[in-house]
């Protein structure tokens, strides 16, 4: 058994306000306890999106009474809200700016709203950017030009992970995620999942990205699920939603390529654990712990998972490695494939002092 700290996922989907029959903060801080994460920082493209402190009331005292692991939320940047933000920040783990098109109804269209958000919200906060392609190249211009960080969500292509080579070997204050389903899947397993479940944002890329992102690891800050569930009703329908589930696997697949000698279970850690808590600000949490049975070989099954959607792109892979145990704050939440810490039982990172 292998004892390993309390993971962070940084790029959680938890759907609720307005999608709840997809996810909500219990079955989602559920399925994240079952992956490993003791802490989850959710994304604001909800219904209605989390853009001011109406809405942010609405995911806080659902999430008080519903998480049962500690988590944070995120702004979204609107074409709205770019004086009203800052006042929120210290209510959040960061802002959230959706240069491209995705699932939801942020998307910043406008370089002067852009532009405000990046003078004012505040330096101590990261803006986390949805930004495919040319709009990577447009946000790593102005963290360059506004002298502050900014973290790059979920990069899948071999392109992305070079720019961001080179503007951290510039000095650009730039930090970046990549999902699991980036690393483990590529354009050439999207005829098996079939056509609307392969639909993601951004897309699967091709064999010749994925080799690029595992030999860039260096560059990669963290591993983010990009958790985004919606039920295989919608995704089998006629407009899927782009999103795949990703908590209850994240951890296997990695501890999988570290089976195979693809890296080792320190860059593991570093990337699901101590580079998302320095990035976000994360406090430690005390008696809390992780235990993995490396040798454990189980094949990944939808039906079993905790996420509420009920399917998973990984479905009859096998995997080796696993979760038998998790301990958060001293108390048992997870262990023999039951999730045990009760809804409420997580805090809200935006409230709690920070821990010695
Ligand atoms: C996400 C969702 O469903 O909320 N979908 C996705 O394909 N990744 C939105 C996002 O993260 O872009
Ligand atoms: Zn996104
Ligand atoms: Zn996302
Ligand atoms: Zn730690």
């Amino acid at each position: 058994m292998l004892e390993l700290p309390g993971l962070i996922d940084p790029h959680v989907h938890l759907r609720e306000p307005g999608g709840t029959h997809k996810e909500d903060f219990d079955s989602g801080t559920s399925a994240a306890l079952a992956g490993g994460f003791t802490t989850v920082l959710a994304m604001p493209n909800t219904l209605p999106p989390l853009t001011d402190s109406s809405s942010l009331e609405m995911a806080r005292s659902a999430a008080a009474s519903k998480a049962r692991c500690d988590y944070g939320l995120f702004l979204g940047a609107g074409e709205g809200n770019t004086t009203s933000a800052r006042p929120l920040a210290s209510q959040t783990c960061g802002l959230k700016v959706y240069m491209d098109q995705t699932y939801g109804e942020l998307c910043m269209q406008s370089l002067p709203a852009l532009i405000e958000h990046f003078r004012r919200w505040p330096l101590s906060k990261p803006i986390a950017c949805h930004a495919e392609g040319h709009s990577l190249a447009v946000v790593l211009a102005l963290a360059h030009l506004y002298q502050r960080q900014v973290h790059i969500c979920h990069v899948s292509q071999a392109v992305e992970i070079q720019l961001i080579r080179l503007a951290k070997e510039r000095g650009t204050l730039v930090t970046c995620e990549v999902t699991p389903h980036h690393l483990f899947l590529s354009q050439e397993d999207a005829t098996g999942l079939g056509q609307g479940r392969s639909e993601v944002r951004p897309r699967l890329a091709t064999p010749a990205d994925v080799a690029a992102l595992w030999s860039a690891l260096d560059v990669i800050d963290c591993i983010a699920t990009d958790h985004a569930p919606h039920t295989l009703e919608e995704k089998d329908g006629p407009e899927p939603p782009p999103g795949f589930p990703g908590l209850e696997t994240a951890l296997p697949l990695m501890l999988t390529a570290v089976s195979e000698g693809r890296l080792d279970l320190d860059a593991v850690i570093q990337r699901l654990h101590v580079n998302p808590g320095r990035i976000y600000d994360i406090p430690h949490q005390a008696d809390t712990s992780v235990t993995v049975d490396p040798d454990a070989s189980w094949e990944v099954r939808g039906e079993d998972l905790y996420s509420r959607c009920g399917w998973t792109p990984f479905e009859g892979m096998k995997l080796k490695g696993r979760v038998t145990h998790v301990q958060l704050r001293g108390a048992n939440v997870f262990g023999e494939g039951q999730v045990t810490a009760p809804p409420g039982f997580g805090h809200d990172l935006a409230t709690q002092p920070i821990e010695a």
